[in-house]
Parts: C-alpha cells; sequence; structure tokens
C-alpha cells in the first residue's frame, strides 16, 4: 500500500495509482491522473480511456502486461478537475524515478499535461506522433507524445490519426532493442 502525503490530493484519494506493467518494458505510457475508477483499483486507465488504450496496444501487437503505464499525478483530483501545477510537481520525482529504473526506449506522454512534464510549454496539437529527443533527468530520452485518449473519446473524428500514429510507434518499438 503507497501512502504518500506530498500533497492534498493524499487527503481525498481512496488508493494511490503508482503505475503497473512491466519493470523492463520498452515502452512507457504516461497519462494525466487516476479517474473514479483507478482510484477505487489503485490500477491506471481502467475506465473507458484505459479500454481505448488497450484497443491501441492490441492493434499494434503489443500486451499490456509488456508496458508500463504511468500517470503525472497518483492520486485522483476530486470530481476529476485538472491536476494544479503543485500537485504535479509534488508527484514529478515519482515519475523522473520510474523512467530512472525502468529505463524505457520510448515514452508517450498522453495529452497536455503528461507532455508538459517533458516539455515546458510544448503544444501535444504540434508535437503528437512525433520522436522528441529530450535530455531528463541528466540522459537522453525519446518521447512520442500522443492524445489523450479521452481526447479522442470526446471527438472520435481524431481516431483515424490516433491509430496511425500508434502504427507508428509500434514500428519504432520493433526496431529498438
Ligand atoms: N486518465 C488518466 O490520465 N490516467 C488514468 O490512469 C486514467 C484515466
Amino acid at each position: 500500500m503507497v501512502r504518500c502525503t506530498r500533497c492534498d490530493l493524499s487527503l481525498s484519494r481512496t488508493k494511490v495509482v503508482p503505475g503497473a506493467g512491466s519493470q523492463q518494458a520498452k515502452l512507457m505510457l504516461v497519462g494525466e491522473a487516476p479517474g473514479a475508477n483507478e482510484d477505487r483499483a489503485g490500477v491506471p486507465f481502467v475506465g473507458a480511456s484505459g479500454k481505448l488504450l488497450n484497443a491501441m496496444l492490441e492493434k499494434i501487437g503489443i500486451a499490456r502486461e509488456d508496458v508500463f503505464i504511468a500517470n503525472v499525478v497518483r492520486c485522483r483530483p476530486p470530481e476529476n478537475r485538472n491536476p494544479k501545477p503543485q500537485e504535479i510537481r509534488a508527484c514529478a520525482g515519482w515519475l523522473s524515478e520510474q523512467i530512472r529504473l525502468i529505463q524505457p526506449r520510448l515514452v508517450a506522454p498522453l495529452g497536455r499535461y503528461a507532455l508538459e512534464h517533458f516539455i515546458a510549454g510544448g503544444k501535444i496539437t504540434r508535437l503528437q506522433g512525433q520522436v522528441q529527443r529530450i535530455d531528463y533527468a541528466g540522459a537522453s530520452l525519446s518521447l512520442f507524445p500522443l492524445f489523450h485518449p479521452a481526447a479522442v473519446l470526446r471527438a472520435p473524428d481524431r481516431r483515424p490519426q490516433y491509430e496511425e500514429h500508434f502504427g507508428r510507434l509500434g514500428a519504432l518499438l520493433k526496431k529498438a532493442k
């Protein structure tokens, strides 16, 4: 059981959602924050957004157990409001430590809050679907920004491009040792 009290979200959460998946993952997906389902389960992306992610991973032949899924904020914001800057800051050390330990070949930030953790001021609409190499915690890191699945569920016309971007991601992972 995780008992983090680094920010006030610890007062309203049910469970911390520390992240889940393979410690040997070549791909790490980074979401925004847990919703109601994740708060109950303690596991990321188990609701509608998670179903879409699962479908995208299946399409490119990657088992969910083989990736690692994390969030920039590990406790549910009340009423699913956007995470506040101080909550994101308080939680940032957990994510950088996970990346340091797992050393994924590619990190896919999902949506603008996740992208912001890696590229301050980065625009998801502009950077999605393209590799971005950045310096991160003293090392080089390859990012592949993608829309948050909730944004695709809200605007289904984005789905064909989302599938194409996942296809590109799958091809990059095949090449990565
Ligand atoms: N949305 C997120 O960003 N993360 C989750 O874990 C679930 C939904």
